[in-house]
């Protein structure tokens, strides 16, 4: 029940959310999470490696990103109808206005991308207008939306992973391509607050989190299939420390019944992951563990170098007036019905849901030592 009634307002108050996953070993706990015991950090053999570092001169072996997903991911491909990150103050810090990206500024593609030195992916929506940025790869992310459909009438992963075929069918790429390709595959948690929405019981839910990861499943074997060589995908990031699940307590506590079902989506992540790496072969999926890096930030308060600092973490810089509102609303005269703190590098949470920029930034340094696996 109480699951149920966080998954809600989590829909409810936010337009989109994205999921990531991985080992959730956590290790203090000032702030309240599950732990589990699931670790498979199967060390594979690399062999390739050396080959592909040298072969492309660079410090990674990566030219281009391909990314699907949800609004983690996304940098300007929901319509701007159905996304609050089309409307003022989105964006204030990059690029300087709405852009489509669900932040103030970059989010986990660009960090991404940076990371390996290649320019962040063109959104699918504007490939035709710069054919050029295609040499850097595309973002087919759509914010909203989840591996099974939600609520949100955009493409969900299996239609993002069709546009991607269609640009192989047209030769936009081709395998050799694709083998200095990284995949970045986003899920934040969209298909559970559709199932709440639609109905769904919290008995339920169980089952419902393994088709969903079934469902996740399906799509990495898919793109390995289309030519994928190295993918990531996110482990579930802890739901219940997002700010919409918070504010009851002031943003001072996470929720744990939620961390806990997201413990089991993401145990269930790492089996299928391992799984799926035996049968190819070498560790063709990596599980990017947002749980982890996302705690470890929040309790830190800040990043692990200093350079961040978040004072309050779980505190959302920017919320609505009412708790009705949202960070973006406005009434019929166009007056704000929010507010936006003064310093959004100082924010680890942009909205109910969302990261900062600086969060972000924050995160991908906690992420390092696992991107520097993936070569
Ligand atoms: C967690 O969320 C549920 C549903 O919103 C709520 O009933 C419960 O009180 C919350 N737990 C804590 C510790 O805040
Ligand atoms: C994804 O969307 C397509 C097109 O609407 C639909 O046919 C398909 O059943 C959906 N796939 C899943 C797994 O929900
Ligand atoms: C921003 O700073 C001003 C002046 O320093 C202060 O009055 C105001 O309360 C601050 N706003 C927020 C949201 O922190």
């Amino acid at each position: 029940m109480e699951l149920h009634k966080f998954l809600l307002v989590l829909l409810l108050l936010t337009s989109t959310i994205l999921v990531a996953s991985g080992d959730t070993s956590v290790h203090e706990s000032s702030i309240d999470h599950p732990r589990h015991h699931h670790h498979h950090r199967h060390r594979h053999h690399r062999h390739s490696h050396q080959y592909y570092v040298d072969q492309r001169n660079k410090k990674y072996g990566f030219d281009k990103l391909f990314v699907f997903g949800d609004s983690y991911a996304d940098t300007g491909n929901i319509q701007k109808s159905l996304g609050n990150s089309w409307k003022p103050p989105y964006g204030i810090t990059f690029p300087g206005k709405p852009a489509g990206r669900f932040s103030d500024g970059r989010v986990l593609t660009d960090y991404i991308a940076k990371y390996y030195g290649i320019k962040s992916p063109v959104a699918y929506r504007w490939i035709k207008y710069f054919p050029k940025k295609l040499r850097s790869g595309v973002n087919f992310a759509y914010g909203g939306t989840g591996v099974l459909d939600t609520l949100v009438p955009e493409p969900n992963m299996t239609t993002q992973i069709d546009f991607f075929q269609q640009l192989l069918d047209n030769k936009v790429y081709n395998k050799v391509d694709l083998q200095s390709a990284l995949f970045l595959v986003s899920l934040a948690g969209n298909d559970y607050s559709a199932y709440i929405a639609k109905g769904g019981i919290a008995e339920g839910l169980p089952a419902f989190i393994t088709s969903v990861i079934k469902q996740l499943g399906v799509n990495l074997k898919r793109l390995r299939s289309l030519g994928a060589r190295k993918i990531a995908v996110t482990g579930l990031e802890p739901l219940g420390c997002l700010p919409v699940n918070t504010v009851q307590t002031s943003f001072q506590q996470c929720n744990a019944t939620a961390n806990t079902a997201v413990a089991f989506h993401n145990v269930l992540l790492n089996e299928a992951v391992s799984k799926l790496n035996i049968e190819i072969g070498y560790n063709a999926c990596t599980v990017l563990d947002l749980f982890n890096s996302f705690t470890t930030v929040l309790m830190h308060k800040g990043d692990i170098t200093g350079s961040l600092k978040f004072e309050t973490p779980l505190k959302p810089c920017c919320m609505g007036i009412s708790p009705t509102d949202r960070c973006g609303s406005v009434d019929e005269n166009g007056k704000k019905l929010y507010v936006v703190c003064n310093d959004t590098n100082s924010a680890f949470f942009w909205d109910g849901v969302h990261p900062t920029q600086a969060g972000w930034h924050a995160v991908s340094l906690a992420l390092k030592p696992v991107l520097d696996q993936i070569v």
